[in-house]
């Protein structure tokens, strides 16, 4: 097993994973994964060369042979940059279609812990505490209202450059969540021993606090400066 410590930050779509893993990463000086972009290169990649929604085959080969590349800020797939095309709905959308297929997931899991390397890693998406990094010293659970993800993520598409319509992307929201929650592989649920954080109402910079407080907390326990992890924010 890994000594490489890692932190787990899963939760809904646009609860805010992606911005928080980013800055939790940089002020540890750990690397950073998004899960969920891996996902979506698989999504982008079925669109673009055709592949059946609901060819599980197709879609798995194309996952093991994903010609995905994560250079800084920027994500490849061969030679395209993906980074913005990937965040269209649509692209997110099927992402959470294709996630459902088991030969999808096993394709991507190799990939997904080889970002496990010194000094450390965040990692954020559905199943990172569950399955791909069970043995993480720090799982967060993230959530947000559906409304309060709405409206996120209806910025982050206009800042984007695409268009949104707040009531569709509810309706979407809520849709993908019953598909995330309900899928019998990998479903979207707090990791045992998780922490949980509602971050409807609360600045992304406090978000951030919390975790970083949550990981000061983690390491001085493993040092046996305080007890054990005993908090009552923690689920248990
Ligand atoms: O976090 P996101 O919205 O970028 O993820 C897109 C989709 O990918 C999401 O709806 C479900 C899937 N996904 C997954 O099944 N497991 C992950 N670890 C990350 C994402």
């Amino acid at each position: 097993m890994s000594t490489v410590p890692v932190i787990t930050i899963d939760g809904p779509t646009a609860s805010g994973k992606g911005t928080v893993a980013v800055r939790v990463g940089a002020a540890l000086g750990f690397h950073v994964l998004d899960s969920g972009a891996m996902y979506r290169l698989v999504a982008l990649s079925a669109l673009r060369s055709g592949v059946a929604p609901d060819d599980e085959a197709a879609l798995a080969a194309v996952a093991d042979t994903l010609p995905a590349r994560f250079v800084g800020d920027r994500i490849l797939l061969g030679e395209l940059d993906a980074t913005d095309l990937i965040r269209a709905e649509a692209v997110g959308n099927l992402a959470s279609k294709v996630a459902v297929f088991p030969a999808v997931r096993d394709a991507l899991l190799a990939r997904q812990r080889a970002f496990r390397t010194a000094p450390g890693l965040v990692a954020d998406g559905r199943d990172m505490g569950t399955v791909v990094f069970p043995d993480a010293p720090l799982k967060v659970f993230l959530t947000a209202s559906v409304e309060s993800r709405a409206w996120r993520r209806h910025k982050q598409l206009i800042d984007k450059g695409f268009s949104a319509n707040i009531d569709a992307l509810r309706q979407d929201l809520a849709e993908r969540d019953a598909r995330d929650t309900q899928r019998r592989n990998a479903p979207l649920k707090p990791a045992e021993g998780a922490f949980q954080l509602d971050s409807s109402a609360m600045p992304v910079e406090d978000v951030v606090g919390a975790i970083l407080g949550w990981w000061a907390q983690v390491q001085d326990a493993a040092a046996g400066v305080v007890g054990s992890s005993g908090d009552a924010a923690a689920a248990g």
